[in-house]
């Protein structure tokens, strides 16, 4: 069955990447926002019968969410085969419980949602941390893929003497895959959020590591204060400036700006999400998947 390849704005590089390594045909599309916010979508490739892939990585989920929508019926509309969504980023998986009365679990609110229009979905790490897998509230199939061994490549190629640190406990799951992958050994500390900005990190016990360069590994770098908590600690013990990695490059506000002027002596994350720290390709791993789905 033949295969098209849509990239929602925003993801155009890594499509490209992906469709050069797959020689799948690149859907075109026109996405007009009129005057007064309302969104217009055309598919001008022809698709009937084809299996539709829509790239859109899925930071600030709330601005993407209807035009993804209206692409997604339209793809059903003019007869795709089927509708798989490729969202390296997905969002909304932190608020996975309730923390006070009156909350939405908006983690399974969201996958109720994509789950009502697209067929399949395919994503990289996604933030399981209660959950143990997106089949718990994701009712379409789900497939995800993981940077740890990208990742492992990199440190092995860039950093020195390295020593993983992971921020809290569910870091650990694609720390230890990272270290075991990259041969290094890895600590992990504990965290309590008080807020959006407001983090406390255990103090980093990193003594016999005074000559490892740090390497910070989070699946998400939002406000940063994560990673800027443990920095000021790895400091205060006298470390080497840390190498820090994010999976996904989400960077709210200024995040990035106060990272790289904490002491940091390298910012890198994978292109889920395109920004300047990507230095981490993924489209090999989306490009073999999709291979595989077409053979
Ligand atoms: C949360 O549990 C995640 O794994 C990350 O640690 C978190 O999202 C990082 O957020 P921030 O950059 O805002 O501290």
């Amino acid at each position: 069955m033949k295969s098209i390849v849509f990239a929602l704005p925003g993801n155009e590089l890594l499509t490209e990447k992906i469709i050069q390594k797959t020689q799948f045909e690149k859907g075109d599309f026109i996405l007009h926002h009129f005057p007064d916010g309302e969104t217009y979508v055309r598919i001008i490739s022809p698709i009937e019968n084809k299996k539709v892939y829509i790239v859109c990585t899925l930071q600030h989920p709330d601005e993407k969410i209807l035009t993804l929508f209206f692409l997604c019926k339209l793809a059903k509309d003019l007869k795709a085969s089927s509708v798989c969504l490729i969202a390296p980023y997905l969002a909304y998986m932190r608020q996975d419980k309730l923390f006070n009365p009156g909350e939405a679990i908006t983690s399974t609110y969201f996958a109720i949602l994509i789950s009502s229009f697209c067929d399949q979905l395919i994503t990289l790490d996604p933030h399981l941390h209660r959950l143990s897998a997106l089949d718990k509230i994701y009712s379409i199939p789900s497939l995800v893929l993981h940077a740890s061994s990208l990742i492992s490549n990199w440190i092995q190629a860039h950093v020195s003497n390295a020593i993983l640190i992971g921020p809290d406990s569910e870091s650990e799951q694609w720390l230890s895959q990272v270290a075991q992958k990259a041969g290094v050994p890895y600590l992990l500390l504990n965290k309590i959020r008080y807020g959006d900005h407001e983090v406390d990190i255990s103090k980093v016990h990193a003594e016999k590591y005074m000559h490892h360069t740090p390497v910070l590994i989070d699946d998400i770098i939002s406000t940063a204060h994560t990673m800027m908590e443990t920095i000021k600690y790895l400091k205060q013990d006298g470390m080497k400036p840390a190498v820090c990695i994010g999976v996904h490059a989400i960077f709210a506000e200024k995040a990035y700006a106060d990272l790289m002027h904490s002491g940091v002596q390298k910012v890198v994350t994978t292109n889920s999400v395109m920004h300047e720290s990507n230095q981490i390709d993924i489209s090999d791993l989306i490009a073999a998947v999709l291979e595989n789905n077409a053979a």
